[in-house]
């Protein structure tokens, strides 16, 4: 069956009291993103008729933060258990005939695994996705019939010894003919060791209700991952980064180490890309063929074209880097720094809200902020834009061929006029022109018969 007919119920309202925070759990990252937002993304590739997020601990907070408006939010105000979540959720479904329960700290579970689960519900079914663990602990376990049907789920709260000894777990993933499921939930009741209204429960009202439950069995253990520690966190976040640079290297990408290197959004590599060591990537990140990134850099939503090296220790967010140029090491791009081709920019130089030309280098120690800066110019060390007048910015702009001398602060707004040469140690407050010296500088002088002073006895 197609799945444009169904309903997605993503359970979020819980606290977490397992992760010992204020934040609710499902709000706690992974790889950058909330674990909610995870669940969702995959959701949304499923073209569901309704999707529907139970909401509760921490009030708005977790609508606020996802702000999504194709999301119908159901609050559940008090934490009864899973199966009173669903029940939230059952004024805001659509007329769908199957309902597809994902839960919010599941986030590793692929939309290829819950398709098949769907299918089975799309048949008349209960599809119901379930995992071998080798550790089991804390995980709802899956009971079966002599001849291997599922009959039913016990909480490991509730469990027998025997029954603990089982290692096939409940994933928390379920897809249900919707009509039944309004049924079962009206019928749960709270008489476990935890007083919740379980989900889990409507497995075996299924099997009485003589409706078969079909199995899938997850891949990948990490599918049915439930992070309710800190620990299990850790653990879904080196998984993560573990797929993740499996995928770049499949694709060519030559990484010093795959386990650490972290990925958190979009990373776009071109052909023969190198990242060593240590390295962050945010948001969205583009790499030009032979790009190459030296150890413990950090990208954030930033391209950097063909060729081009970034060295060590270098910090950029929100920039575009031209061609065959050559970044760090230990400098800082921020957000509208962009960098025609060949550009050297080099150690504990900061740039900002500025272009800067063709050849052009700034190599050491220098602020330039809201400036435009022409090609073949050369920034001398220590240099400083002085941008800001404590109320508003100001421009600077140097022409082409330019040559500031070190030590120089440019007053904005100023214009620094093509092949201009500033003397070091200048500070400009005025245009300076095409083609001339111009400094700003006390005469130097030795001063006849001075003397050190002397300390008083
Ligand atoms: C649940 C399952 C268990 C399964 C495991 C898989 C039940 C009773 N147990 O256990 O069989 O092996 O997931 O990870 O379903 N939530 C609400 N409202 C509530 C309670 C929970 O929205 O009142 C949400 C939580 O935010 C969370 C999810 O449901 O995202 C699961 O809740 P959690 O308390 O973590 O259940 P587990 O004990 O892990
Ligand atoms: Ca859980």
């Amino acid at each position: 069956m197609t799945t444009h007919s169904i309903n997605v119920v993503i359970l979020a309202a819980g606290k977490g009291t397992r992760m010992h925070s204020d934040l609710p759990k499902v709000l706690h990252q992974l790889a950058g993103k909330p674990l909610l937002s995870h669940v969702i993304d995959t959701a949304r590739k499923l073209s569901f008729a309704r999707l529907c997020v139970v909401y509760g601990f921490g009030g708005e907070l977790v609508p606020q933060t996802i702000n999504d408006p194709a999301i119908a939010w159901a609050e559940q105000a008090e934490q009864k258990g899973t199966g009173h979540a669903v029940m939230q959720a059952l004024p805001h479904l659509a007329e769908a005939p199957v309902t597809l329960v994902l839960l919010g700290d599941v986030p590793l579970v692929r939309v290829e695994t819950c398709n098949a689960v769907i299918a089975q519900a799309g048949k008349g079914h209960v599809g119901l996705l379930t995992v071998n663990k080798p550790d089991p602990k804390g995980y709802g376990r899956v009971l079966r019939t002599f001849d291997g049907h599922v009959s039913g789920i016990v909480e490991e709260k509730d469990a027998s010894e025997d029954q603990r000894t089982i290692r096939e777990v409940n994933t928390g993933i379920m897809a249900l003919p919707t009509a039944h499921l309004k049924k079962w939930l009206g019928q749960l009741k709270a008489d476990n060791a935890q007083g919740e209204y379980y989900l889990t429960d409507v497995i075996a009202m299924a099997v009485a209700d003589g409706l078969k439950v079909m199995s899938s069995l997850a891949d990948d253990e990490f599918e049915a991952l439930g992070i309710n520690s800190k620990s299990d966190l850790a653990q879904a976040e080196r998984i993560y980064q573990g797929i993740n640079a499996e995928n770049l290297l499949r694709k060519g990408v030559t990484l010093a180490d795959p386990m650490r290197l972290e990925v958190r959004g979009q990373l776009v590599c071109g052909r023969d890309v190198s990242i060593d060591i240590g390295c962050v990537f945010e948001g969205e990140v583009t790499l030009g063929d032979n790009v190459s990134i030296g150890p413990y850099c950090v990208l954030r939503n930033t391209q950097i074209a063909a060729g081009t090296q970034v060295q060590a220790f270098s910090h950029i967010d929100g920039a575009e880097v031209g061609p065959d140029g050559r970044i760090g090491p230990f400098a800082r791009l921020r957000p509208g720094a962009v960098l025609a081709k060949s550009t050297h920019i080099g150690n504990f130089v900061e740039i900002k809200n500025s272009s800067i030309g063709v050849e052009s280098k700034i190599n050491h120690l220098s602020y330039i902020g809201d400036s435009t800066v022409g090609k073949d110019v050369n920034i001398g060390a220590g240099t400083i834009t002085c941008n800001y007048d404590g109320v508003n910015k100001h421009r600077t702009v140097i022409g082409d061929g330019a040559f500031i001398g070190s030590d120089t602060q440019l007053v904005a707004p100023v214009e620094v006029g093509a092949n201009a040469t500033i003397g070091a140690g200048s500070t400009i407050t005025k245009n300076a022109p095409d083609g001339k010296l111009t400094l700003s500088r006390g005469k130097q002088i030795t001063i006849a018969g001075w003397k050190r002073p002397e300390k008083n006895q």
